[in-house]
């Protein structure tokens, strides 16, 4: 028995709803969430992605209902990713800095039926255009080279803002992406254009089911490994983060989240910058996985592993739970 027993009784702030309620340390709304959509071709078009249980790729039109349901709902912002027909991907990625791209379009028309009632984000990497699947271009030998890719991200970035993200979200993991597209921004006057960088983005597992939504999966020859972080390493995270802050990224963003609490944790506890995580497409469909086995109830499960991102630390989340989440959060 300790000696503060029984003067300090934890159990006693514990012991009725409205007193939990009261200690609450972190609290989660539908402001803290991020919805992640996937847009393809087509007219009326949904196209369930097999992996992902309960997402699907939309066409433009549809996809702007989705966009009204989070702005209903209170989620402030959604960040988009193409499937990019095959016939649009080559080596030199060509497509990602096309004007009336598919991702300019949706874009366009988001702002065009919405105006600015929610934030828009566009991914910057060029695996949705490049015929082998990874996010940079590959040198005569195969290796992702950094700085031929840097121009194009440059110009894929430019491409996004001009047709109207808030939010420019680099996630090829590239040495000096940030800067060059802080850099490239300004100049093009796109002073308020923000830049949420994936700055510790690992080579993770987690990745397979969106790697099939947007149809790079089975392109992809190898891994990640020569430009994503090593799941090893938290130190290196700490020096991405540092140096994308001081190449003027607005927030950071750690990839994937449950795995990756404690690099949260650092990240909050050592800089000064938004922390976002992003709960991947391998822990979403994990969790369906284990619903469907009974493991246990799907809202349960859900809103404990976000509030657990919050309690780590983070400004927000990436979740393609976010609607099925702020609905709950809504009542
Ligand atoms: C592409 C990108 C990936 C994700 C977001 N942007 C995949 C990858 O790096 O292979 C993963 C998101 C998810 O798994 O939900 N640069």
């Amino acid at each position: 028995m300790s000696a503060q027993f029984p003067t300090t009784r934890l159990r006693r702030t514990r012991a009725a709803a409205w007193s939990r309620s009261l200690h609450r340390e972190n609290t989660l709304s539908p402001a803290d969430l991020i919805w992640p959509l996937f847009v393809i071709e087509g007219q009326s078009e949904e196209q369930p992605v097999g992996s992902l249980p309960g997402v699907s790729r939309w066409s433009i039109d549809l996809l702007l209902d989705r966009v009204g349901e989070a702005i209903e709902l209170g989620i402030p912002c959604v960040s988009l990713f193409p499937n990019t027909p095959a016939d649009k991907r080559s080596d030199d990625a060509v497509e990602a800095w096309i004007p009336d791209n598919l991702i300019c379009r949706t874009v366009r028309a988001i702002r065009d039926r919405y105006g600015d009632a929610i934030g828009v984000m566009c991914d910057v990497a060029l695996d949705p255009y490049t015929s082998h699947g990874h996010d940079g271009l590959l040198d005569e030998n195969g290796y992702v080279a950094n700085d031929i890719t840097l121009d194009a991200l440059v110009k894929q970035s430019l491409n996004q803002a001009a047709a109207g993200a808030d939010i420019i979200a680099p996630s090829d993991m590239m040495d000096g992406r940030v800067g060059a597209i802080r850099a490239a921004l300004e100049q093009a006057g796109h002073a308020n254009v923000q830049i949420m960088s994936y700055a510790a983005k690992y080579a993770s597992a987690f990745y397979g089911p969106f790697r099939d939504a947007v149809g790079s999966g089975d392109r992809l020859k190898g891994d990640k490994r020569t430009y994503q972080l090593d799941p090893a390493n938290s130190d290196e995270a700490m020096r991405e983060i540092a140096l994308d802050v001081a190449e003027g990224a607005d927030s950071v963003m750690v990839k994937p989240g449950l795995a990756y609490l404690d690099i949260i944790r650092m990240a909050r506890d050592r800089f000064d910058v938004p922390v976002f995580a992003y709960q991947v497409s391998g822990e979403y469909a994990l969790v369906e996985a284990g619903v469907a086995a009974g493991v246990g109830e799907r809202e349960a499960l859900v809103m404990e592993k976000l509030m657990a991102f919050k309690r780590a630390g983070c400004a927000g989340i990436l979740t393609y739970y976010a609607p099925f989440a702020a609905r709950i959060l809504n009542v």
